[in-house]
């Protein structure tokens, strides 16, 4: 056994010192074609040379890089120098499922699965970098892009988001995490300057992409289009370079957002090292080459040349790039990648089942037996609507769409399934149904009639991709249903008592209906599968199981960022402070007894579990020590199901203001009906730490301390206390 222990030490450590000496011949041939290049050849690769490419050096064989959108699969070509499609036909992709969907998996092996996929896509597709994973901490259920995120908290955020970065990168592709940071809302966003306490920052805001950086390795991350006090995200100096760079040791490539540069020194000096999509001044149409007018193209070149910059500035820029090259289009081991096969859809029904989470089920009305021969009336728009079309950059081109009314005429032969449309959004250029001849009243009418005569209604409602609803480039206008959809739910509840309502959203919103309907699921955006995995849990074939990654407030003035006045929330035009600060979603709900309509972490499932045991091995630890906790838990109904088992954190003792609860680890456990398991927990303690202003650094002070175990963080089941010295 311990000859078999040596061997396995000596074949790491032969492992390890054969990446490093990997890694120094990169670097070393990378400085040899850094002598090689001229200065101009140096600032070429700093900037875009498309929509979607930066150069490469024809001359010495260096490829162009290929950038996609991102992250939900890859967006379809897009002309060289403007926004429209090349109208391709062979580059239709698997959409799948909205990173939120993805976040309420709680599943990070189904989160690698999900990077492999889209990676794989990417690959094939000749991309070098996929736009994407978002982990912008959903602040406000205004934001018009949570749909793209992970999320409210930065743990769940964090946990996710790396294996999905792991998984595109075994594709000899560079995931770019996005959009580094604090683009938490749509609205202003090109300019509005974000200030927040230096703890929120770092405790809520910064970790995820710590995260990326540190645990995913990423290889490229984005710059947001926002300031935080008074600069520009995308050459941001204590955000690039002393943070991303200096403190995390990012050895990666910074790309701006589109458009998000606006000053060549800045970009030059603070770490940008790849200038995409900036608007040159009407100049992308024009005679001259609009991209040599970029801030890091000629003008930089000139402050070369003229000794304001430094050469080695430019120098750092190119070594970066070549050496994401040396892991992506340099690297002659990388596959080759695959494109929309059964397995990719596959992967996209997985987590869209394990993403949908049933909000709600009086006396269990969810599933509905598809032997039954009964009525369903399936009503709402959204029950036909494309979904991956629209919401901006990430819009996708998919082979199918699968709808939920399709999903579920497929599913339940043995209904009579009729259809009513019931509100419509207004013609657009997304819609594939349009309504002619039709008004408000008369599609409500239809729809009423529908349901009086039916035994269910199916009620397919929420958002869209459209303007001001989960979309880029706009916030939400308020909390409740758009087109009418509260009336009309109103109406049809007073004819039909069994009514179940499904959302498709990126969103929380308001519920004034929540207590009249006998089920709500909430559905996502789900990509190419969405109708059939929507009908997978609505019938049962699958156990829902995923748990919310953000509290639905009853209110608008129940969340955090909304509770103060505008300089809050959307900002003062210029400014905006975060008041709420790091009481951000539960954080805040717990910490001001606030009670949410729907708590994070929450989600119903058709069977029943049962949090039996929790027990830690000692109760005293110290800084390092890492607790290990055992739960046991049962599936105490019928059928076989999955939980997800979280642990919250509270610090009983503090020398500042602690939210009452913050997650620092779950597990999602799949179990058969009537199956018990001991699941097994290590949490770091130094992850109790608070970011101390006044240290500038993380602080793990003494004192005591709870382990909250449940499975939402409003329903927690056992408390254990411990002491840290
Ligand atoms: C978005 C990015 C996106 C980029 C390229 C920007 O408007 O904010 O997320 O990757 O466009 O499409």
């Amino acid at each position: 056994m311990k000859q078999l222990f040596l061997v396995l030490v000596l074949m790491l450590s032969a492992n390890v010192s054969f990446i490093f000496a990997q890694e120094e011949a990169v670097e070393k041939q990378i400085d040899q074609i850094i002598d090689q290049l001229s200065l101009e050849e140096k600032v070429k690769m700093c900037h875009a040379q498309s929509k979607f490419s930066s150069p490469g050096v024809e001359r010495l064989g260096i490829p162009e890089i290929w950038m996609s959108d991102g992250p939900h699969g890859v967006r379809a070509e897009i002309e060289w120098d403007s926004w429209s499609y090349a109208g391709w036909t062979n580059d239709s992709c698997t959409a799948f499922p909205a990173l939120t969907a993805l976040a309420s998996t709680f599943n990070p092996a189904l989160a690698h699965k999900y990077g492999v996929a889209v990676g794989e896509e990417a690959r094939y597709r000749k991309k070098d970098i996929l736009l994407g994973p978002g982990v912008n901490i959903y602040r406000t259920p205004l934001n018009g892009r949570n749909f793209e995120y992970m999320g409210e908290d930065p743990y769940l955020a964090s946990i996710m988001s790396v294996p999905y970065i792991q998984g595109v990168q075994t594709n000899g592709v560079a995931a770019c995490v996005k959009h580094y940071v604090l683009n938490n809302q749509e609205i202003w966003r090109s300019h509005i300057n974000v200030q927040l306490s230096d703890r929120a920052l770092h405790e809520i805001y910064l970790p995820a992409f710590k995260a990326a950086v540190e645990e995913g390795d990423v290889w490229s991350v984005m710059g947001a289009y926002n300031k935080y006090n008074g600069q520009h995200t995308s050459h941001h100096e204590v955000l690039i370079k002393q943070i991303l760079k200096g403190d995390w040791g990012f050895d990666g490539v910074v790309v701006t957002d589109w458009g998000s540069a606006h000053d060549t020194k800045e970009a030059a000096l603070n770490g940008l090292d790849i200038e995409m999509g900036t608007g040159t001044d009407g100049l992308t149409t024009s005679k001259e080459n609009a991209y040599d007018y970029y801030y890091l193209a000629k003008p930089f070149l000139e402050m070369i040349k003229n000794g304001e910059i430094d050469e080695s500035v430019v120098d750092d820029k190119v070594r970066r790039i070549l050496r994401l090259m040396y892991r992506t289009n340099m690297d002659k081991t990388r596959p080759f990648g695959k494109k929309a096969n059964a397995e990719h859809f596959q992967v996209a029904r997985e987590v869209a089942q394990e993403g949908i989470i049933l909000l709600k089920n009086s006396k269990s009305f969810l599933p509905i037996n598809p032997e039954t021969k009964q009525t369903i009336a399936v009503i709402g728009e959204n029950a036909t609507r494309m979904m991956t079309v629209g919401g901006g950059s990430s819009e996708l081109k998919t082979v199918h769409e699968i709808s939920p009314l399709q999903g579920i005429e497929e599913r339940f032969t043995n209904a009579n399934v009729v259809h009513a449309m019931g509100y419509a959004s207004g013609p657009s250029v997304y819609d594939n149904v349009i309504p002619s001849g039709l008004d408000a009243d008369s599609l409500q009418q239809a729809a009423v009639d529908v349901a009086k005569n039916a035994d269910i209604v199916l009620f397919v409602g929420g958002l869209n991709k459209s303007h001001e609803q989960d979309c880029e480039n706009g916030d939400r206008k308020g909390l409740n249903l758009p087109f009418g959809q509260d009336e009309l739910l109103a109406d049809i509840m007073a004819v039909n008592k069994n009514v179940a309502v499904v959302l498709v959203s990126g969103n929380a919103v308001a519920m004034p209906w929540q207590s009249k309907a006998k089920a709500i699921v909430q559905a996502w955006y789900l990509g190419s599968e969405a109708g059939y995995a929507l009908a997978d849990v609505l019938s049962g074939d699958v156990n829902p199981s995923g748990k919310l990654p953000f509290s639905f407030p009853v209110k608008l003035e129940d969340n955090g960022a909304h509770a103060f006045d505008e300089l809050s929330y959307p900002g003062d035009g210029t400014d905006q402070v975060y008041k709420e600060d790091i009481l951000v979603g539960y954080r805040w709900h717990d910490t001001k007894n606030i009670k949410p309509l729907y708590a994070f972490g929450h989600g119903l499932s058709y069977t029943s579990f049962k949090v039996n045991n929790a027990a830690v091995a000692i109760t005293n630890y110290k800084k390092g020590d890492s607790i290990q906790l055992s739960v046991e838990i049962t599936n105490t109904g019928k059928v076989d199901g999955a939980e997800v088992i979280q642990i919250y954190v509270h610090d009983k003792e503090s020398s500042v203001m602690r939210p009452i609860k913050e997650l620092k680890s779950f597990e999602k456990v799949g179990l058969n009906a009537g199956q018990s398991k001991k699941v097994d927990f290590n949490i770091d303690v130094n992850a109790f730490a608070f970011y101390d202003e006044t240290q500038r650094d993380w602080n793990l002070e003494s004192g005591a301390y709870q382990l909250l175990i449940g499975t939402a963080s409003d329903k927690i089941i056992k408390t254990i206390n411990i002491q840290v010295e």
